[in-house]
Parts: C-alpha cells; sequence; structure tokens
C-alpha cells in the first residue's frame, strides 16, 4: 500500500489522537516524504561537543540520510558539514571520529578546510578561469547547542534551537546534574541496527508499559534496591510529561529526577561500597561521595526529544533511519570529565548490563521492535494503538498534559510532532 495518485489520503491523515496506522512503518514514499518534511525540516541532533573537544575534532553521522561531518574549527565554533565533495560527489571522510586539519578528498583530492571552504585543487591548470573556489564549499547545515548537546539542520527558516526545545530544557538541565558538577563526556558508544522503522524506536523511550514485562530478565538480574528503584508500575508519581514540539519525559525513578533534592533517607547501595571506600581514601568529601554514588544510574527519567535524541537514564540514544524497515541506534555511554575515572567505569558496565550488545535490557528491545515491524508489514491498515491513558490524563502545575508513565501520553505528543511536520505541503 502506498500513497499514491489513486490513494488520496494525505500521510499525514493516518495519524488520529489515539492511533496510528501501520503503514507509517512500510510505506517507502511516507519514509521519503519523512526525510523531506521532518528530516530536513527539524533540529535534528548531530553530537555532544565532548566527542569534537578540540580544533579539528570531527565525527561522521547522518542528517536524515545525508551524510555529515561534525567538527570544531579553530575559532571553536562546530560546523555541520555535507560529507560529499563539490568536484564529483564522493564522501571526503569516512571515519567516525579523529582529527584534522581539513579534508581531502580521496577521489581527485579537492581540499577543504574545517569551516567547509575550498581550499585547493591538484593540477589547478586545467580549472583556470573556469573554477572560483569560493563558490564550491562543501555545503553548510545550520548548527547550534544546548548545554553542550549540537543540533543541525537544512531549514534556514526553523525557529532557534533553544526554542525548538522549550521546555525540554528544564529537563536537560537535571538531566546533566548527573555528571555531578563535572562537564559530561562520551565514554563509550556502541552501534547496531534493528529491522524496524524508526518511529518503532521513537516510541519505545517513553513507553514505561513495556518494563516490567519485557525487562523481567534485567530486573532478575540486578540487585533488589535497583529493582525496587525500578518497580514504578503502582508509584502514582511515576508519571510522563508532554513538553510540546514532539518532546516528552518518562520519570521512571522519582527520587532521582533532581539529583539536586536529597531527603537523606536514601541508602548507598552495598554494591557500591568498594568505590565509597576508594573515594574516602582518594580524600573526596562525604557530600561528595553520596551525590556521585546517588548519580549511578544516571537522572531517572528518559527525555525523548524529537526527531531523533533521547537523553535516557545515563545515554544518549540516537536514532538513524537508514530505510523503511531498517533503523541505526547509538547508545552513548557518559561520565564525568575530570572526575574519578574508576567511578566512570562502574557508570560503564551499569550501562552495559542494560545497554549492551550482551545486554539484559537492549537485545530484549530490540526483539520487540522487530516483532512490530514483521506486524506491520503483514497487514499495514492494522491500526497502532496509542490510547493507553487518555482516560487519566490531566494537566500538571507546570501545563504539561500527564499521565502516568505506564501510558503512551509521550507517543501521542510525538506523533502529533510528526502530523503537523507532514502536514505541510509539498514543495513545488
Ligand atoms: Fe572529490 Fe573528485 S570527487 S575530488
Amino acid at each position: 500500500m502506498s500513497t499514491n495518485a489513486a490513494d488520496t489520503t494525505r500521510s499525514a491523515d493516518l495519524v488520529t489522537d489515539d492511533r496510528v496506522e501501520g503503514r507509517l512503518y512500510t510505506d517507502p514514499e511516507i519514509f521519503e516524504e519523512e526525510m523531506q518534511k521532518i528530516f530536513y525540516k527539524s533540529w535534528v541532533w548531530v553530537a555532544h561537543e565532548s566527542e569534537i573537544p578540540q580544533a579539528g575534532s570531527f565525527k561522521t553521522t547522518f542528517v536524515g540520510q545525508q551524510p555529515v561531518i561534525v567538527v570544531r574549527d579553530r575559532k571553536g565554533n562546530f560546523n555541520t558539514l555535507l560529507n560529499r565533495c563539490r568536484h564529483r560527489g564522493a564522501t571526503v571522510c569516512d571515519q567516525p571520529n579523529g582529527k584534522a586539519n581539513g579534508f581531502t578528498c580521496p577521489y581527485h583530492n579537492w581540499s577543504y578546510g574545517l569551516d567547509g571552504k575550498l581550499r585547493g585543487v591538484p593540477y589547478p591548470e586545467g580549472y583556470e578561469d573556469i573554477l572560483d573556489k569560493a563558490d564550491f564549499p562543501l555545503g553548510k547545515l545550520r548548527t547550534e547547542s544546548y548545554l553542550g548537546m549540537i543540533w543541525a539542520t537544512f531549514n534556514a527558516d526553523a525557529e532557534p534551537l533553544e526554542d525548538f526545545l522549550g521546555d525540554a530544557k528544564l529537563w536537560m538541565e537535571r538531566f546533566f546534574k548527573q555528571t555531578n558538577g563535572y562537564p559530561t563526556k562520551v565514554i563509550g558508544t556502541h552501534k547496531f541496527r534493528f529491522n524496524g522503522n524508526w518511529k518503532i524506536q521513537l516510541e519505545n523511550t517513553t513507553d514505561g508499559y513495556h518494563f516490567p514485562m519485557v525487562h523481567k530478565s534485567w530486573m532478575t538480574s540486578v540487585d533488589e534496591e535497583t529493582a525496587d528503584m525500578m518497580s514504578f508500575m503502582n508509584d502514582p508519581e511515576a508519571v510522563t510529561h508532554n513538553l510540546g514540539n514532539g518532546h516528552s519525559v518518562a520519570i521512571m525513578a522519582t527520587a532521582h529526577m533532581d539529583l539536586d533534592i536529597d531527603d537523606g533517607t536514601e541508602e548507598i547501595q552495598p554494591r557500591f561500597h568498594h568505590l565509597v571506600e576508594q573515594l574516602e581514601s582518594d580524600g573526596y568529601s562525604e557530600a561528595e561521595i553520596r551525590r556521585m554514588m546517588r548519580s549511578m544510574h544516571g537522572c531517572g527519567f528518559n527525555l525523548n526529544t524529537f526527531p531523533n535524541v533521547a537523553m535516557s537514564s545515563a545515554f544518549f540514544r540516537v536514532l538513524i533511519p537508514i530505510s523503511v524497515n531498517e533503523t541505526e541506534i547509538w547508545h552513548m555511554a557518559l561520565g564525568m570529565e575530570g572526575g574519578p575515572e574508576y567511578v566512570n567505569q562502574e557508570r560503564l558496565r551499569i550501562h552495559e548490563h542494560f545497554q549492551g550488545p550482551f545486554g539484559f535490557g537492549s537485545p530484549d528491545d530490540a526483539e520487540g521492535w522487530d516483532r512490530v515491524q514483521i506486524g506491520a508489514g503483514a497487514d499495514p491498515a492494522m491500526p497502532i494503538m496509542v490510547n493507553r491513558g487518555l482516560n487519566r490524563e490531566v494537566t500538571s502545575p507546570e501545563g504539561w498534559p500527564t499521565s502516568h508513565v505506564t501510558d503512551e501520553t509521550g507517543m501521542r505528543e510525538a506523533y502529533a510532532q510528526w502530523k503537523k511536520m507532514m502536514s505541510a505541503e509539498d514543495e513545488k
């Protein structure tokens, strides 16, 4: 099934308040329309500043299906450059990250500066009077950052990044409290693909409903204190807020959602006692140690920012749409820049235990996502329900539509933003 000439249904009409059509996961034409109307119009997250710490540091990634290089130039500015040579289109950089003085295309060696300007072409006599280098820089996206998180957009008319983030900014501030006053750094990334549409993962990040079922094996693999902390099914304070612009936050461990607030009742888990001893012997204060140990699991919530990055618990989750039925996920673990490395290492072990390739969490999630894609492929007209909690959604004192964390409030907001962006008229 597709949105062809005979079928006059607009893609945007396939989303209603409480359900979406399965075709949203399976129709290649809808996927292509999403690239044009969402990924090439919205702000898309590309990097954390710790990944490109110095002048010349770069990483490569994608905005939608467009390969890009995110690089810090000599003035300290972040540039997002199209990774596509202006001669005959080859990618100019194939390294995932690194440090460079510029980028030289391997095909015929046109070379570009960190700001994307074309600096030189070999054997220039063949271009005398017919090539002005100023006319052939690498394409450049608008790039803005907030709290070290860098987004880029192809859309010159997009609202300022901070306006787009809106109320998600408050939750970003809370999220980064987990590095306890130290700058945040990415301490490890792993990438994997699943056989499903990108929106299946987008939904999952604020889907508390699946947690006690899909993650039963993880719950039985952790100590009692951790299992208790994540037993939010009957906690009325565990809620999901719709933050607007497609963003939402699902709060699972309420005692940790603002790590500056500590009523002193929480016991440090026995499994961290060896760290406490080491920190004491290294001269850290009691308050510093308590703070670090309370942050071992991250921030207590999953913040989903539309369309492609979640600040989830203690890591970033990035989604890159490959095709209508394939998505790449990056899980990026976080630590403290300049903080005790043995604490960072323990944070990494906790991350691996859930999110790692042999972890007890993410592989179980991926099994569910593959199954959703298979089911949607079998009958794309069958609705996908996102109505859970509509009967109990209220408005929080902050003005956010809110329901229990096991409800589908976050998904509804993501699809509301999807519908809004997909409703834009096709460009002539
Ligand atoms: Fe890049 Fe020719 S394609 S120099």
